[in-house]
């Protein structure tokens, strides 16, 4: 009988990020450090936990994230919640720490994780992760569309070349509800045909009913009221200034009246980011207006804009566009031969790692072939030989592992030869 102990496996739906792809993750995030921060944008980072409340009254009791997807349970007599998103979050720290007070227009970015418990599939985890932004305390359409700029750089930057912009508006609570009737009742003659959660959602929430997935339900969504032919004049203003000033910055988009999103707090924009590289679960990146949510928490009224990308997503993505690609490859791998030479190679290690060269050593003595061996596996660029002859002379054998070419360097010039060669600058 095998008493063989069952290892244990990640979560469903959750996994293990692994080198080298952690590369390109790294590379992404500091990419979208660097935009962000050109755009004057600071970091914000929030609790993965937070009050349930939060996300019943930011997100919407009605959404599937909240009635479906939250990872959510007591703590003693608390209800907590693993965050599904953060822009609730952002919210009720930009309360919480009275940010409004600062003056001016608040603009803060976060990455992280996010859960929610849907049904795991490529493109789509219980564990994901985004990399968002938002806007605290401007109305200006001119805000909106730059929001979309900065979002389109990033991804332009990162090597995503084919996506689809996305852009509606949703009005406000002043011209939603006319519309919500409008569609409450073009929705009592049809919903008798449509899927059981429509049936439900034209009661409780007709605007869900316009994100419906299910395919024999598209037809007859296609032709529900639109909420753009329902805009008020101020919302209608403030859609039409996003357009032309989106056109204005050659930056193309379809306007997709049934774009509400799948989140209660938008007002005005909505926009979400689709790439046909990513298959079933094209939505890249998801943003918008969210005006009233300040108030909704508790806050003074400010409005407010901004987006998430689908970190996971980008990845899938930006494998595909193929034009980062994944690893840390060495610069150099330290060959020792002898007892006497270890405490010099590692001593030259130690410098190289200093100037920011990527460089291996293996600290078990082993034969000249087998220690090269290493060195062309793991793809260094040159291999810096050390034997006992070398440590004599005070010059080191530097071998380009591409041309096999062979220099004999003193060791303090060698980090400034490899440098040179691989035309590393800074
Ligand atoms: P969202 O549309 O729910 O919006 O999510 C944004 C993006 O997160 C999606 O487009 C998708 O790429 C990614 N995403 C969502 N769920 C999953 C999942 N289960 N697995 C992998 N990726 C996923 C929000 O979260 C809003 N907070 C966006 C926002 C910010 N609106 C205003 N500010």
């Amino acid at each position: 009988m095998s008493n063989r102990i069952e290892p244990i496996r990640s979560v469903k739906g959750t996994r293990d990020l692994l080198p080298p792809d952690t590369s390109l993750w790294q590379r992404v995030e500091a990419e979208a450090h660097r935009i962000f921060a050109a755009y004057h944008y600071g970091e914000i980072r929030t609790p993965i936990l937070e009050e349930t409340a939060l996300f019943a009254r930011g997100v919407g009791a009605e959404t599937d994230i909240v009635t479906k997807e939250m990872y959510t349970f007591l703590d003693h007599e608390d209800s907590l919640t693993l965050r599904p998103e953060a822009t609730a979050s952002v919210v009720r720290a930009y309360i919480e720490h009275s940010l409004y007070n600062l003056g001016g227009v608040q603009k803060l970015y976060y990455i992280g994780p996010m859960f929610r418990r849907e049904r795991p599939q490529k493109g789509r985890y219980r564990q994901f992760y985004q990399i968002g932004a938002e806007v605290l305390g401007s109305q200006n359409p001119l805000v909106d569309v730059e929001v979309i700029e900065m979002l389109v750089l990033f991804l332009e930057r990162v090597g995503i070349r084919e996506y689809q912009l996305l852009v509606n508006s949703v009005g406000c609570s002043t011209c939603r509800p006319a519309y919500l009737e409008a569609l409450r009742v073009a929705l009592q003659d049809v919903k008798g045909a449509m899927c059981v959660d429509c049936q439900r959602r034209a009661d409780t929430n007709p605007l869900r009913v316009l994100d419906c997935k299910v395919e024999a339900d598209q037809a007859i969504i296609e032709k529900l009221p639109k909420i753009i032919d329902h805009l008020d004049p101020e919302c209608r203003q403030h859609f039409d200034r996003v357009s032309s000033e989106l056109q204005a910055r050659g930056l193309v988009y379809h306007v997709t009246p049934r774009l509400v999103r799948g989140l209660d707090y938008y007002t005005r924009t909505t926009f979400e980011i689709t790439s046909g590289a990513l298959g079933a679960q094209n939505a890249l990146v998801g943003g918008g207006r969210y005006d009233g949510l300040s108030e909704m928490l508790g806050g003074p009224s400010t409005p407010g804009i901004g987006f998430s990308i689908g970190q996971d997503r980008l990845i899938l993505a930006v494998q595909a566009a193929a034009v980062l690609q994944p690893g840390n490859p060495l610069a150099a791998y330290v060959v020792w031969m002898g007892e006497p030479t270890l405490a010099p190679a590692a001593r030259l290690v130690r410098e190289l790692r200093a100037q920011g060269l990527t460089v291996g050593i293996d600290y078990d003595s082993m034969k000249i072939k087998k220690a090269m061996g290493i060195a062309n596996k793991l793809q260094a660029r040159f291999a810096i030989i050390i034997g006992e002859g070398e440590l004599a002379s005070g010059k080191y054998q530097v071998k380009n592992m591409a041309t096999s070419e062979q220099t004999e360097l003193a060791p303090e010039l060698i980090g400034e030869f490899v440098r040179d060669k691989l035309r590393i600058t800074n």
